[in-house]
């Protein structure tokens, strides 16, 4: 429900979020190295139409333009990602200094528009030369990741304050080693749950290394993505029908992380899949964090149904283009969650949050995403819920600031607040785009 108190709390951190692969284009230019995703999308038959991130929003030609726009949004905050094989196109060894001066320009531009840079150093495409040696199958990633976590904070520490480790480890785990629809595209259970273990081991040694490596302002962290599970109704046979859900995101991930283990059901779950651990290294994935990013997009109800839980459909749930429901009441219950496994010492952020409607243009050339501002509305309310009940909740990224190449579904989905017209690269803002201008603006849910 909206209602005229919904004011967030001074200093909350409004911004959009953005990943290289999904924008930049200039997959081959000014030394850049090959990524698992270059060759995934340009193998035939990986990516819906054979679309590819070649050219994508062609942001890395665009960026000044698109910081402008940016600002003329009042964007507080923007989340970006670094290509990792566009600043070491091998992977490790010698750095691409054309690379590094592509993020060092788009820092300066963002701090110059009056935007806090948050830098995601893996949002999914590793370089095709460390593919070749295991990738994130083989343990020594760890040390890869971490040396290229140090070399990023030693050029653009001075100044960016927050740095992310991963984005969606689960995504890199299970969608690219499991299930094979994204990068690498490997079928194979084990090496997915084993990648599991690698993707934590690698978030808490580029911690270590941001830290060395930055100054003492640095806020370091990681971002997972979750989906809520609840109860059809308040009975508490069906609250605890959806506790017995598995829930592999939160339990490969945000158990290790906030407590140090994987839950013995997990585990089960695994049977001899289960991740080889080694001495230390729950200790290295359970350092603290600075904040934690959460991304959230959609959730599921269950009730009891004899001694198994039961996934029901609500009435009336809204579903987007990506077929995903819309639950808005599953991001407070998440926040919440998070917030008492943490002891409330976490600071959360959310990273990522929106929906993908196919969108059309009005003959007054304007985009009335009316859905879309709905999602982001009930969303945004349901986020100062969970601040109102005490959740350490710091800034909000809508996914995406703009339309672009959506992984396996290419440009088929439209995440946007500002669309993209591939042909021309014309960017038109959408209605979602002035109203997030607005809600920034106020500060408060409008
Ligand atoms: C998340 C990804 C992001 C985007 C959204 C829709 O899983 O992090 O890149 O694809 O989903």
């Amino acid at each position: 429900m909206t209602t005229s108190a919904q004011i967030f709390p001074q200093g909350f951190l409004w911004g959009a979020a953005t990943a290289a692969y999904q924008i930049e284009g200039a997959w081959d230019v000014d030394g850049k190295g090959e990524s698992i995703w270059d060759r995934f999308s340009h193998t035939p038959g990986k990516v819906l139409d054979n679309a590819t991130g070649d050219v994508a929003c062609d942001h890395y030609h665009r960026f000044q333009d698109d910081v402008a726009l940016m600002k003329s949004l009042g964007l507080q905050a923007y989340r970006l990602s670094v290509s990792w094989p566009r600043v070491l196109p091998a992977g490790a060894g010698k750095a691409n200094p054309k690379g590094i001066a592509f993020y060092d320009r788009l820092i300066d531009a963002l701090l110059e528009a009056g935007i806090e840079p948050f830098i995601t150093l893996y949002h999914w495409d590793l370089p095709v030369a460390l593919q070749d040696r295991g990738g994130w199958a083989n343990r020594d990633i760890a040390g890869w990741f971490a040396d290229y976590a140090a070399l990023m904070v030693r050029a653009l520490g001075d100044r960016v304050r927050y740095w992310i480790t991963l984005n969606e480890p689960w995504c890199v785990a299970f969608l690219g080693h499991h299930w094979g629809v994204h990068a690498p595209g490997l079928r194979d259970r084990r090496l997915a749950i084993q990648v599991v273990h690698n993707t934590l081991l690698s978030h808490g040694m580029a911690l270590q290394a941001i830290r060395a490596a930055g100054g003492s302002r640095t806020q370091a962290g990681i971002t997972l993505n979750f989906d809520a599970k609840l109860p059809a109704t308040d009975n508490p046979a069906d609250q605890a029908a959806a506790d017995a859900v598995l829930d592999p995101n939160y339990e490969w991930f945000a158990e290790p992380i906030l407590r140090g283990y994987y839950t013995p059901r997990i585990l089960e779950d695994a049977g001899p899949d289960a991740p080889v651990v080694q001495p230390g290294d729950m200790a290295l994935i359970s350092a603290r964090n600075d904040f934690l990013g959460v991304n959230y997009y959609t959730g599921s109800f269950y009730r009891a149904a004899g001694d198994k839980p039961e996934q029901v459909e609500m009435p009336g749930t809204e579903y987007t283009l990506m077929n995903w429901a819309v639950v808005p009441q599953g991001l407070t219950a998440l926040l919440k969650r998070l917030s008492r496994d943490s002891r409330g010492r976490l600071p959360l952020y959310i990273t990522e949050n929106g929906c993908s409607y196919a969108d059309e243009i009005s003959p007054d050339g304007r985009i009335h995403d009316a859905k879309r501002v709905a999602y982001l509305r009930a969303h945004f309310a349901a986020a100062h819920e969970a601040i109102q009940a005490g959740v350490d909740l710091r800034g909000y990224f809508v996914w995406s600031l703009m339309d672009n190449f959506e992984w396996a579904l290419g440009y088929r989905q439209w995440f946007g607040v500002v669309a993209v017209d591939y042909a021309t690269q014309k960017r038109t803002i959408k209605d979602s785009g002035y109203y997030l201008r607005d809600v920034i603006a106020a500060n408060r849910v409008l």
